[in-house]
């Protein structure tokens, strides 16, 4: 078969058939859903955190009172939320196992009542048109098969004058940086994963998934076609990750 985009998608650097790439990203969640949390402290270092932090602390700036957190997985983005003075958000992800850990995590934390936890794929959101205040997505766009389905759902989902958050990883223009940088991806990371998610194969995932997904101004352009205006970004970390975001008008 020829190496089509209809049929074929990326899965790292590999080329799988469309649809056994969910099952794939599924079972890479699946294998490192307990030691999710420990490895994202030991991969940045810690600064997934700030990283959050700033991203919550943007979508914060309209007030919303609900929030849809797509790929919320084990629920930091949502907690943030809480704890900023959201008063509800809906925690999806299509892994039963991430979402097992987030609530653990809420109900530790004493906010179980205000987070709802679903199991859905990003690109079928189980809600109805126009219902959402914000939509936030971190770090799951990039494993998801149909990126611009995702899009398109995120803008049929929001309420109008509403806007979309998406943290995820970037490209780094700094050439100094992107050395260091690539260093500790390609050489540290799986290490890491080896020893402390017992799964090296999942942490090279994460690190070539973040190399094959769009850059800045390429993944603008696809929410744009989604329908959004006022599309922008805001680098963190030199590119290492960035903040986009836009507006259903
Ligand atoms: C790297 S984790 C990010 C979790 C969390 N948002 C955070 O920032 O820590 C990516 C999450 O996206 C979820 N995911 C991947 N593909 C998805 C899809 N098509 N629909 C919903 N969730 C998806 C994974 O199961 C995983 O929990």
């Amino acid at each position: 078969m020829a190496d089509n985009k209809d049929f074929f998608t990326n899965f790292g650097f590999k080329k799988v058939p469309f649809k056994e790439k969910a099952k794939l990203v599924k079972d890479v969640f699946d294998g490192v859903a307990s030691n999710y949390d420990i490895m994202n402290d030991a991969m940045s270092l810690g600064i997934h955190r700030i990283w959050k932090k700033e991203f919550v602390k943007m979508i914060m700036q309209n007030s919303p009172k609900t929030l849809l957190d797509v790929g919320g997985g084990t629920a930091d983005i949502s907690l943030e939320f809480i704890e900023h003075g959201g008063h509800k958000a809906y925690v999806v992800d299509i892994n039963e196992n991430m979402l097992i850990q987030g609530k653990d995590k809420a109900l530790n934390r004493g906010y179980v009542s205000s987070l709802d936890f679903i199991c859905a794929n990003a690109e079928e959101l189980p809600f109805k048109d126009n219902s959402m205040d914000a939509y936030a997505t971190a770090f799951c766009i990039r494993n998801v098969s149909d990126i611009q389905k995702a899009l398109n759902e995120a803008y049929r989902v929001l309420k109008p004058n509403t806007k979309f958050f998406c943290l995820e990883f970037s490209h780094v223009e700094n050439a100094a940086v992107s050395k260091v940088y690539d260093a500790w991806s390609f050489k540290a990371i799986p290490q890491i994963g080896k020893h402390i998610a017992k799964n090296e194969d999942a942490y090279q995932y994460l690190v070539e998934s973040i190399r094959k997904f769009p850059n800045q101004e390429d993944f603008a352009d696809m929410i744009r076609t989604a329908g959004f205006k006022s599309v922008g970004y805001k680098n963190l970390s030199f590119g290492i990750a960035c903040i986009h975001y836009a507006e259903k008008i």
